[in-house]
């Protein structure tokens, strides 16, 4: 690891919380960010201060916690003076800057853009899966791409029983995965389209509104796959220590305001059987089952949409493999809570705990 990423810092051990933290949520205004100063008040984070940052736009601007306004400051190299839990929600450009200089400072930091999700040297951690990496305190901790998390969350039991050996997805992607400024822009975007109006889009690509694209990121063209499919199949691999897994997706945005989706086909390596993955998934954390084929009733994004659980439903072997080993399922999960900020901040808990 660079020195940048291993800063002298303070024995982490120091922050074990029998005092109230200074907290420091960095793009605090954004999709993220907001999810992040609700989820630390929902789930009695121990803040003693709280420090919102974001871009010099938003300084002054106020954001609601524990029934008061705290107002939001300009980020700056001098922010983290202070800060013992340092949450990152910015691109992963301003992260790469700002978060080495908060871990300098003594702050542990779980940071939510890529910047530092596939350095070997840095923890990519969902709790549920491989939490344990935590143990050992590190000093910045990256979240995972959201579709990643939702997945390996759902994943991670019938990995543990049956091994999983190959898996192919398709994303249904919803546009608070794309930020605040996406959000609004499916809002009025459908607002014209219903009101007969034409519509420029300015953060997306294509027109939004009762429409269906492949995701906005990049193609490779040495593999024909964007860069959230590349994020999303590393991902998967370096979070559940499966460096060789078979994988495949096909990630897609759909007109949901908020919550992903995903049809996960999973080959393991010993035959499955359908009653006991259900059990299995109804009894690992983080995983509702919502399977009533007879009301017609499987996960859906509205009902994901504000739910720490990641749902997960039409649970059913895979017919064209004759020999029982594949199973297909349909999940969704709130992309701004396991996918982002909830995990963001279980991760914090486990750090600062
Ligand atoms: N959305 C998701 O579902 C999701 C899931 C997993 C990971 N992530 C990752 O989380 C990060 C944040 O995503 P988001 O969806 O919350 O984006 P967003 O809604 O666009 O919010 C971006 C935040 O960054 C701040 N920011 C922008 N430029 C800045 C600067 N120069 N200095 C300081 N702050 C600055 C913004 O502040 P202003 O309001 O002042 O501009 C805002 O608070 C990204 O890296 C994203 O890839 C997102």
């Amino acid at each position: 690891m660079s020195d940048v990423l291993t800063p002298a810092a303070p024995d982490a051990s120091a922050l074990v919380a029998d005092r109230l933290l200074t907290v420091a949520v960095v793009g605090a205004t954004g999709a993220v960010g907001l999810e992040l100063i609700g989820c630390l008040e929902r789930r009695g984070f121990p803040v003693g201060s709280l420090k919102l940052l974001a871009s010099e736009r938003s300084a002054g601007k106020t954001c609601r916690f524990k029934g008061r306004d705290v107002v939001v400051e300009t980020l700056a190299r001098d922010s983290f003076i202070g800060v013992d839990v340092a949450l990152f929600a910015t691109d992963a450009a301003i992260s790469q800057v700002f978060a080495p200089i908060a871990a300098a400072e003594g702050a542990l930091v779980v940071d939510n853009s890529s910047a530092f999700r596939m350095h070997w040297d840095i923890a990519l951690v969902v709790p549920e899966v491989n939490g344990a990496l935590l143990a050992s305190r590190p000093r910045i901790v990256a979240n995972p791409n959201c579709v990643a998390a939702i997945a390996v969350t759902a994943l991670q039991p019938l990995h543990a029983r049956f091994g999983m050996t190959r898996l192919i997805g398709s994303t249904y992607q919803a546009a608070s995965g794309a930020g605040a400024e996406a959000m609004a822009e499916l809002r009025d975007s459908t607002a014209a389209y219903l009101a007969g109006e034409a519509f420029e889009p300015k953060v997306l690509p294509h027109p939004y509104a009762f429409n269906v694209f492949s995701h906005n990121t990049t193609i490779d063209p040495a593999t024909g796959y964007n860069g959230e499919e590349t994020k999303v199949m590393d991902e998967v691999r370096k979070i559940m220590s499966l460096p060789d897994l078979r994988v495949s997706v096909t990630c897609v945005r759909v007109p949901v305001l908020r919550a992903h989706s995903m049809a996960l086909t999973v080959e393991f390596d010993q035959p499955v059987s359908v009653a006991e993955a259900e059990a299995l998934l109804a009894a690992a954390p983080g995983v509702r089952v919502v399977n009533d084929a007879k009301a017609n009733h499987f996960p859906m994004p509205n009902e994901a949409s504000g739910a720490d659980d990641v749902l997960v439903g039409r649970i059913r072997q895979d017919l064209s493999d004759p020999t029982g080993r594949t199973l297909s399922l349909f999940i969704a999960g709130d992309q701004l809570l396991k996918g982002a900020a909830l995990n963001a901040v279980q991760i914090a808990e486990a750090l600062a705990g």
